[in-house]
């Protein structure tokens, strides 16, 4: 498949619903190979399917990040089949809303183990793919670690104090890591979204829920809205990194 990305190959986490999917297909539209990873594989099989239909590549790699040896088992699979590892877009994350005190220690950990180390997990067995990319005389002369954070990684509120923990901390490591990698040419952008029609919220408590919703007076918007930004970030010339993209609905105010 031919376009922008066409001789490049992504790998998505996240990408069995919402921004992780749509990303995985945007990016495959634009002729980049995909790998979609996740836990469930029914859904990225059914991916996989979908972009071969329209013309493109794709591979199901079924997988916990939360496990580093299986993160790090996904990340090479990817290599092993593709040859090589052009774009990363850390995606995959947990929203556990609720008020700090007197939560269950599990909601807390399972954030910071998908959010947070997970995503350590995928970087740190993607990194030496990325610059290797980056320095290839076939490649486009650049490669890009894309990571999700959010609106809540700029801004806290109550009840998502510890959401907004992960999602700080996903800003700072990007932050940290664009300066480590600029000499090697490997660009780092963080996308921090507001809110998204995605299963995310399906997660949580139904009061919570129904609380949060019956809040929100404005449209969120739809996971292709965000994926267009990360395909925006990913395709500027080598010369051109966009370091962070905040992107709310327009109605809204936090
Ligand atoms: N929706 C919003 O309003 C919003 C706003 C700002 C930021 N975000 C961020 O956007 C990202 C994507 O979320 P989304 O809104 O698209 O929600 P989503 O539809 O629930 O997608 C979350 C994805 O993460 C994957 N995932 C969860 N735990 C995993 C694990 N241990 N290993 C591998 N994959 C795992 C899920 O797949 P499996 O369950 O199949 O593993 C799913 O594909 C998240 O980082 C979220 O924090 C979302």
């Amino acid at each position: 498949m031919t376009g922008r990305l066409g001789g490049s190959v992504a790998l998505v986490t996240g990408a069995s619903s919402g921004i992780g999917g749509a990303t995985g297909r945007a990016l495959a539209a634009q002729g980049a190979v995909v790998a979609l990873l996740a836990r469930r594989a029914d859904r990225l099989d059914e991916l996989v399917k979908e972009i071969e239909a329209e013309g493109g590549r794709a591979l199901a790699v079924p997988c916990d990040i939360t496990d580093r040896e299986a993160a790090t088992a996904a990340v090479r699979r990817t290599v092993d089949t593709f040859g090589r590892l052009d774009i990363v877009v850390n995606n995959a994350g947990s929203m556990l809303l609720g008020e700090f005190a007197g939560a269950p220690a599990e909601l807390s950990d399972r954030m910071v183990a998908i959010n947070v180390n997970g995503l350590l997990n995928v970087s740190r067995a993607a990194l030496p793919y990325l610059v290797a990319a980056a320095a290839a005389e076939d490649g486009r002369g650049v490669a890009d670690l894309v990571n999700v954070s959010s609106v809540a990684g700029r801004k806290a509120v109550a009840g998502g104090a510890v959401y907004a923990l992960t999602k700080y901390g996903v800003v700072g490591l990007s932050e940290g890591l664009r300066q480590e990698l600029a000499g090697r040419r490997v660009r780092v952008t963080v996308v921090e979204p507001g809110a998204v029609q995605t299963e995310l919220a399906d997660h949580l408590a139904p009061e919570i829920r129904d609380r949060i919703l019956t809040g929100m007076d404005y449209t969120p918007m739809d996971p292709g809205d965000v994926a267009e930004v990360i395909v925006f970030a990913t395709t500027r010339g080598r010369n051109v990194a966009i370091n962070e993209l905040l992107v709310r609905p327009t109605g809204q105010l936090l």
